[in-house]
């Protein structure tokens, strides 16, 4: 039995080229861990994440890390689902992209967040996976929108959306673990969505759409 079998969006896969996105599952927990050790935050960048998690000593951050994950399958349902991905060269686990949804079937809305090990920083993978999951969304899923924020003293991530097509729409003033920060907010449609020169192929995402209560066939929706 393999875990998609029991809990359907464990069956997504997304790939482009040699890089993959494939569902996160209990078994991908020791790679991602030993990726997140060789650390993420970029020099000169403010810290990105909305929780301490990345700043914690290893032992800490990696229980952390695990109790985040396991918690996060066991609140997944059909209205609410972080969708945890790993991402990949060729087998090397590199970082982690997610596809958050809320009462999807009905606000056909995406929001992501992403984080890659600091050795693969600056080579054009933060926005290949950003622009394999917005169109993952788009095509396979029916998304109408897709939104995503990062803090304005984040250079890279906010590069990384303006890249991939979308559009800021609002700044607000956040806290930021305690401090006052500002959040850019963006947002992206599908026929904003700058996409990789290479094919794009899609695993499961029938049976995500089927789990989300998504009505309507995939053609109806594709690049609607
Ligand atoms: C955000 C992140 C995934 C981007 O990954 P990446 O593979 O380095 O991104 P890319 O190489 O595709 O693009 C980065 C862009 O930012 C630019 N950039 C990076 N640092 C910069 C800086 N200090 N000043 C200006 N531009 C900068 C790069 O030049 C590049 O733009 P370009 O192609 O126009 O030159 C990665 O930086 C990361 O993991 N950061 C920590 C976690 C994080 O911030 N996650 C997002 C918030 S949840």
């Amino acid at each position: 039995m393999a875990w998609s079998d029991i809990l359907p969006f464990m069956g997504v896969a997304i790939r482009c080229g040699d890089l993959s996105l494939t569902a996160m599952t209990p078994d991908d927990i020791p790679g991602l861990l030993a990726a997140a050790g060789r650390g993420i935050v970029p020099d000169g960048s403010g810290y990105p994440f909305i929780t301490d998690w990345a700043l914690l000593p290893r032992a800490e951050r990696e229980a952390s890390s695990t109790q985040f994950y396991f918690s996060s399958w066991a609140a997944a349902s059909p209205e609410r689902l972080e969708l945890m991905m790993v991402v990949r060269e060729g087998d090397t686990i590199m970082g982690a992209q997610d596809l958050r949804v809320a009462d999807f079937a009905v606000r056909r809305t995406g929001f992501t967040g992403s984080w890659l090990a600091r050795d693969f920083h600056g080579r054009g993978i933060g926005t290949r996976m950003r622009q394999l999951v917005c169109a993952f969304a788009f095509d396979e899923l029916g998304a109408l929108e897709m939104r995503t924020e990062a803090y304005a003293d984040n250079p890279a991530s906010n590069r990384v959306s303006q890249k991939t097509g979308y559009v800021e729409f609002d700044r607000a003033r956040v806290n930021r673990l305690g401090e006052p920060a500002v959040e850019v907010r963006y947002r992206l449609t599908a026929d904003q969505l700058t996409r990789p020169a290479e094919p794009i192929t899609f695993d499961g995402g029938p049976a995500l759409r089927r789990y989300l209560g998504v009505t309507g066939g995939q053609s109806a929706m594709s690049r609607s």
